[in-house]
């Protein structure tokens, strides 16, 4: 007998309790917080949803293998065992551990970009755009138009437009130090890129001499995503399709907080000889020996282990169901939601749900709002509060408006599922009640993180 309960494939050894507040509590609370959802205290939200980075559960096998942490200062075993891990993925040359993925942007691009540099991507996500920024290098999003549309369901919908890529490396000669793939795309709806897309991207960069970078984040999930929809993959594993994407690249970052299963590190890996040594030099002045890169000893382990699990097929076919069983019941109901659900993430479309709301008063940080208020539901928007803020201070709306609700890894059952649906579709019984919101204090980057807002019309929710 062939079951079709796709179940979560682990029993729970260790609980966590979580807990509710009254609707008169959130009320509080969000005024407390600014009306930012990043400001408010962790302990009063009931099914937190605000990233998927960091947040998941460890394995009885991770916790064990911390034990093992070896924390010597330089060589230590965890190290090895780290590297090794990641070589035997990546296959790169240059295993560089960092404290998250951040710190392998920052070092990377400072030693590769500098004022005036493009770098082309499908899709930056925040704090890759800042750091490209901040080197005073334009970062140049190339997503295929479709990836700019909610409705459209493609199944590679987070690949970069090569014609738009070509065209750029041809047009600024001189000018694109590397180019970056990002698996998935995340601020493009956690869309998965193609093979065939990750192998041409990689062919033109070659072609013009331009290393070939990818933002490995969640490369397990769009391993997976390739073999189920990907001609000629059904057959391979996802490690044997992980390694093909990689071996496609000259080297990648890596949050290890998201597919490394682990709570905290990341890595650089590349293979060119001078710029891994440029970067082990900036390394050592900002995180650490290169054996350990700002993570102790038993960090390294988890994440050995953690890159290890990631791979297996009952939890990628686990996890990518999960997130779809939500998209299911919304996209029932009629909610507009990015399609195809992606890997980590449900990103409800907040323009399409609330055509009243002008992207000047913040749909998406406004019904992410409503979320937490009427269900105790912490999601975040990515949107004009967090990608509107030009480099020179002015306003552009983002080109969609979307509240993220990202699963984080092992950690929540069906019934929160549940409960996560009935909260949404309440809201979305109620959306024409929704108003918007307006800044008040804003800092002068990655404002979304500490910004406060208020209602733009003195209440939340109109009484019907
Ligand atoms: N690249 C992508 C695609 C990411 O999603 C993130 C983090 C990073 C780089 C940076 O990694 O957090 O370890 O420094 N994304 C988290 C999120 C924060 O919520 O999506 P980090």
């Amino acid at each position: 007998m062939q079951y079709k309960t796709i179940i979560e494939p682990f029993r729970i050894k260790t609980v966590e309790p979580i807990k509710h507040t009254t609707r008169e509590e959130r009320v509080a609370a969000l005024e407390e917080a600014g009306y930012n959802l990043f400001l408010l205290k962790a302990e009063d939200v009931l099914i937190d949803l605000l990233t998927d980075s960091g947040t998941g559960a460890m394995s009885s096998a991770q916790w064990a293998g911390m034990m093992l942490g070896d924390e010597s200062y330089a060589g230590a075993k965890s190290f090895y065992k780290f590297e090794t891990a990641v070589r035997n993925i990546t296959g790169f040359k240059h295993v560089i551990p960092t404290h998250q993925g951040r710190a392998a942007e920052r070092i990377l691009f400072g030693a590769a970009l500098k004022p005036g540099d493009i770098v082309p991507n499908n899709t930056h996500f925040d704090t890759t755009r800042a750091n490209t920024e901040y080197r005073g290098a334009t970062a140049l999003d190339i997503p295929i138009p479709e990836g700019r549309n909610p409705a459209a369901i493609l199944p590679f919908k987070g690949n970069i437009d090569l014609e738009a890529l070509e065209r750029t490396l041809t047009e600024n000669p001189g000018k694109v130090p590397m180019v970056m793939i990002t698996i998935t795309n995340n601020s493009g709806g956690g869309q998965p890129v193609s093979m065939a897309n990750i192998r041409a991207a990689s062919e033109i960069c070659h072609r013009h001499a331009i290393p070939f970078f990818i933002d490995a984040c969640r490369f397990a999930e769009n391993s997976y995503f390739i073999k189920l929809r990907e001609e000629g993959y059904a057959d391979k594993t996802p490690l044997e399709i992980a390694q093909e994407i990689f071996s496609y690249a000259d080297g990648c970052t890596m949050s290890a907080k998201k597919d490394g299963m682990a709570n905290i590190g990341g890595f650089l890996a590349l293979n060119d000889d001078a710029l891994a040594q440029e970067c082990k030099n900036m390394l050592i002045l900002t995180e650490g020996f290169p054996t350990y890169g700002g993570l102790a000893g038993y960090d390294l382990e988890a994440i050995a282990v953690g890159l290890e699990e990631v791979l297996h097929e009952d939890y990628l076919e686990y996890r990518l169901r999960s997130v779809a069983y939500l998209g299911d019941i919304l996209t029932k109901a009629g909610v507009p939601i990015v399609q195809p659900p992606g890997g980590h993430a449900i990103y409800i479309d907040a323009k399409g749900m609330l055509p009243h709301i002008p992207q000047s008063e913040y749909p998406a940080w406004a019904l992410s709002l409503v979320l937490y208020l009427e269900g105790g539901v912490r999601g975040v928007e990515i949107g004009s509060v967090m990608f509107g803020q030009q480099p020179d201070g002015s306003e552009k709306p983002s080109a969609m408006e979307l509240v993220r609700l990202a699963f984080p890894r092992r950690v929540y059952t069906q019934s929160h599922v549940d409960y996560l649906a009935e909260v949404i579709l309440h809201v979305n019984d109620i959306k024409d009640q929704i108003r918007g919101v307006k800044m008040v204090e804003s800092p002068p980057m990655l404002r979304h993180f500490s910004a406060k807002l208020a209602p733009a019309h003195g209440t939340m929710l109109t009484s019907k």
